[in-house]
């Protein structure tokens, strides 16, 4: 393994009931609060009177940011940042998924950036601090919760792209997955899907001498095989959803990566799609996934191989890893088929007709992942594959 450094401040607040937290800890960040949530999901389960509750109780003055978008603007970042500096907020509580925790990173850290903040997330400039931001998570998926990652879009020129810097670590975040079982079936599934992609991303590697990190992607991913078929025919199930909520969570927070370097470009090749289509980010890894994985196991066989046998427990015994590997990228697909994921992207209504636009805006940086390496034309061939 490769020598690291790991720092992970958030303070995490895990389980039922653990709303209780949010008093003490709006009496230590400060009493005027930028509450930030999306297009109404909480209002609808209890969750907004829950926090709302928890906030006066602690004396707090709440100000207000609504309809944060799934695929969050760079245009709601800038409304979010003049409130901030307008009403002097002490600090910024997203309530809801990824798309409200992502866009109160930029927020808060656009706060008090001195130009347009779009400079860095385009990777221009870095963020020179951040008000303290909390959460409290509605939906498992991106791990947003305890990483300093934020995916913002920019619609008018239709890129989307990750930034991150130290000062965007949630201070604290609660999971109650109680708080998750009103997530319908699809974005449930895309969830799934998206913290997968997460282990697999970091999974994929060729480093050495790393059983144990291995060994958690493995538990990670087969504890989401055997509990998430259970889930979708079960999504009011409690238990189910704690399970699935911690998966999300250990899949990005930096514990998978200590020591290794893991791949990415899947993430690059789903952000292209999501920037100029606006779909959800989990079922376009649904989609182009196993087509990365198809070209990328006639190369080195043997990761695929370990993957078939230690999550999907296929036999292994007297054939060649290519074979085996084969079978587990087949067996993957059948899983998130099974579950309900999307496959194709004319599942969605895209055609041949953007994609080498996508694969230029893939590639803005330069040829994507470590794993194996794609240029512009081996992902518009990925995109191709996925139609
Ligand atoms: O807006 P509301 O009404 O709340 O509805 C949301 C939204 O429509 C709904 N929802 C959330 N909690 C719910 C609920 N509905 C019912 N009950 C609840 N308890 O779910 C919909 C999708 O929400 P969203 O936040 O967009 O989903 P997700 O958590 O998957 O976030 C996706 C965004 O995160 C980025 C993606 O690119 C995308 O922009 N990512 C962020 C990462 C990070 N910061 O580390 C890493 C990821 O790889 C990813 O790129
Ligand atoms: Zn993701």
């Amino acid at each position: 393994m490769k020598p690291f450094v790991f720092q992970n401040p958030t303070k995490l607040y895990f389980g039922q009931g653990q709303i209780r937290h949010l008093i003490a800890e709006t009496n230590q960040l400060g009493s005027r609060v930028l509450l930030l949530y999306g297009g109404g999901s909480i209002k609808q389960n209890g969750v907004y009177d829950a926090v709302m509750g928890s906030l006066k109780e602690a004396g707090a003055e709440v100000f207000e940011l609504s309809g944060v978008e799934p695929n969050p603007r760079i245009s709601t970042v800038r409304r979010g940042a003049a409130m901030c500096r307008e009403h002097r907020i002490d600090w910024v509580l997203a309530v809801g998924g990824g798309s409200v925790i992502d866009c109160a990173k930029a927020i808060a850290a656009a706060a008090v950036f001195d130009a347009d903040f779009w400079d860095v997330v385009s990777h221009k400039r870095s963020a020179q601090g951040a008000l303290p931001i909390g959460t409290v998570l509605t939906l498992a998926a991106t791990g947003s919760e305890m990483n300093a990652g934020s995916v913002i879009t920019n619609e008018e020129t239709q890129d989307k792209m990750g930034w991150n810097s130290p000062h965007t670590f949630p201070r604290f975040s609660i999971l109650d997955p109680a708080y998750t079982v009103t997530v319908p079936r699809d974005h449930t599934v895309n969830g799934i899907v998206d913290m997968m992609s997460h282990v697999l991303e970091q999974y994929f590697h060729h480093d050495e001498a790393t059983p144990v990190q291995d060994g958690f992607c493995e538990s990670i991913m087969q504890a989401i095989v055997e509990t998430a078929p259970q889930l979708v025919q079960d999504l009011g199930n409690v238990e189910l959803r704690e399970i699935i909520m911690y998966c999300g969570t250990m899949a990005l927070n930096g514990v998978l990566s200590m020591g290794v370097t893991g791949d990415w470009a899947n993430h690059d090749m789903e952000h292209a799609v999501s920037a100029v289509y606006d779909i959800p980010h989990g079922g376009g890894l649904a989609i182009l996934f196993p087509h990365w994985m198809d070209v990328a196991v006639e190369q080195h066989p043997e990761r695929f191989a370990q993957l078939a046998e230690n999550v999907f427990g296929i036999k292994s015994a007297g054939r060649s890893p290519l074979e085996v590997g084969k079978e587990g990228i087949q067996a993957l697909r059948n899983f998130w088929r099974s579950i309900g994921a999307p496959s194709k992207l004319s599942d969605y209504g895209i055609d041949d007709s953007r994609l080498v636009l996508m694969a230029g805006k893939a590639t803005t940086f330069g040829p994507r992942g470590r794993f194996i390496t794609l240029t512009l034309e081996d992902i518009a061939d990925i995109y191709k594959r996925a139609l």
